[in-house]
């Protein structure tokens, strides 16, 4: 039975992966406005058009109630100015549930925040480990996760890891990738864009070259951001080789930069190498459609980003994964997925690039990721309350 009092829940975004998260979670509380009062807090941490505005525009997630206004800074900085600054909200609002989503600083800060208030934490993907703590993420999903009341979860992997923890299986809720509820939503806008017309809007200037027409399945994407890829001088420079002499002449490489990794292009002085090459688009950091169009339609996806991971599973892209290891191995080949890591050594990637250019699309998608997550988080509340 409901009660007649609404349920208080106040849910974080903070950073770009953030967005598509959290976008089907307040659409379908918003279905339920007798149930349920709720407020949208931004912590800031991205702040760039492009890497937030653009999202909740594209996402059609309502303007924040309250923007903490973080930015960038160091990661006890961004952690300890959010702490600060989301203690007060909190104390302002009483919330009863707080919920955050994903892996970034602002989830982490917020969790932590949460529960020195003594309000209930819910974490939407939880359970993801890539067992690697030199990765900031893998450290604020163990914090996140160990604080967490309510658990939901993507896969069954994921709750296998909880329950190896200690989690109680009571908590443990799985309910699918709500990413992949965005992603249903918006893929028919997406498909309608043309990669043409959008990546010469966005081209930095002086790097679009007079290329053919991008034709799908005759293109590659590159997208890269993680310490461990763009920190480095010689691994970042061993990677532009591999792409301006092995990749951009073989399938066009369209690269849509993120802030950190222009810097790091910039500042190592491989930018003038990498702008003036044929066969290479760079483009500002493109908005959520833009780039479900390119995933829709890229030959081979190159990347770091756990996301387009997932994506690339759902829509069959061949996907080498720059990394190490990886929180979400239901994306793998092994697993039935598209994707495969190939960390940062160049022997690796040149080879596996070879072998994804001429796969076939192989779409795969995991139990629950079927679109209907957010349906199933809410419907949790709904017989809480
Ligand atoms: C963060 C997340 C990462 C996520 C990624 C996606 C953490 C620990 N990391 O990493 O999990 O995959 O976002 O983008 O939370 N910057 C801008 N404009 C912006 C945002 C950032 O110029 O709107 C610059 C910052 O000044 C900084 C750099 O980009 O120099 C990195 O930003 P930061 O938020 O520290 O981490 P990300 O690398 O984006």
């Amino acid at each position: 039975m409901m009660s007649h009092r609404k349920l208080k829940i106040l849910s974080v975004v903070g950073a770009r992966p953030n967005f598509m998260k959290i976008a089907p979670f307040v659409r379908q509380l918003e279905r339920f406005p007798h149930d349920f009062a709720h407020t949208l807090v931004h912590t800031g941490q991205h702040y760039d058009a492009s890497m937030s505005e653009s999202f909740f525009r594209d996402l059609k997630i309502p303007h924040p109630d309250v923007d903490l206004e973080i930015g960038s800074g160091s990661h006890a900085e961004q952690v300890g100015k959010t702490m600060i600054a989301f203690e007060k909200v909190v104390r302002n609002h009483k919330p009863d549930w707080i919920v955050v989503v994903g892996d970034v600083n602002a989830t982490c800060a917020c969790s932590i925040t949460a529960k020195k208030e003594h309000i209930q934490l819910a974490h939407i993907e939880s359970g993801l480990r890539s067992f690697d703590l030199d990765m900031p993420e893998e450290i604020n999903r163990m914090v996140t996760d160990r604080l967490s009341d309510l658990l939901f979860t993507t896969d069954e992997l994921a709750d296998a890891n909880l329950l190896k923890e200690g989690v109680p299986a009571h908590r443990i809720k799985r309910v699918g990738n709500i990413m992949i509820d965005s992603l249903e939503e918006h893929r028919l806008t997406a498909a309608s864009l043309h990669p043409d017309q959008f990546c010469a809007a966005q081209a930095i200037p002086g790097a679009l070259h007079p290329n053919p027409p991008l034709r799908d399945n005759r293109y590659s994407v590159i997208t890269l951001h993680r310490p461990s890829n763009v920190d480095d001088k010689d691994i970042l420079g061993e990677l532009v080789a591999f792409l301006t002499t092995d990749v951009a002449p073989v399938l066009p490489l369209i690269w849509p930069l993120h802030p950190r990794t222009r810097k790091q292009l910039e500042g190592f002085g491989f930018w003038e190498t990498l702008r003036n090459c044929p066969g290479v688009i760079l483009t500002q950091p493109l908005g959520y459609h833009e780039m479900l169009r390119l995933t829709l339609g890229a030959k081979v996806m190159l990347t770091d980003s756990g996301g387009l991971q997932e994506e690339c599973c759902v829509l069959g892209t061949p996907c080498l994964t720059l990394r190490k290891n990886t929180e979400r191995p239901v994306t793998l080949r092994e697993h039935g997925g598209a994707s495969i890591l190939v960390g940062n050594d160049i022997g690796t990637i040149r080879q596996e690039f070879r072998l994804a250019a001429t796969l076939p699309r192989a779409q795969h998608s995991p139990p629950l990721w079927d679109g209907h997550t957010a349906e199933r988080i809410v419907a949790c509340f709904r017989e809480l309350n």
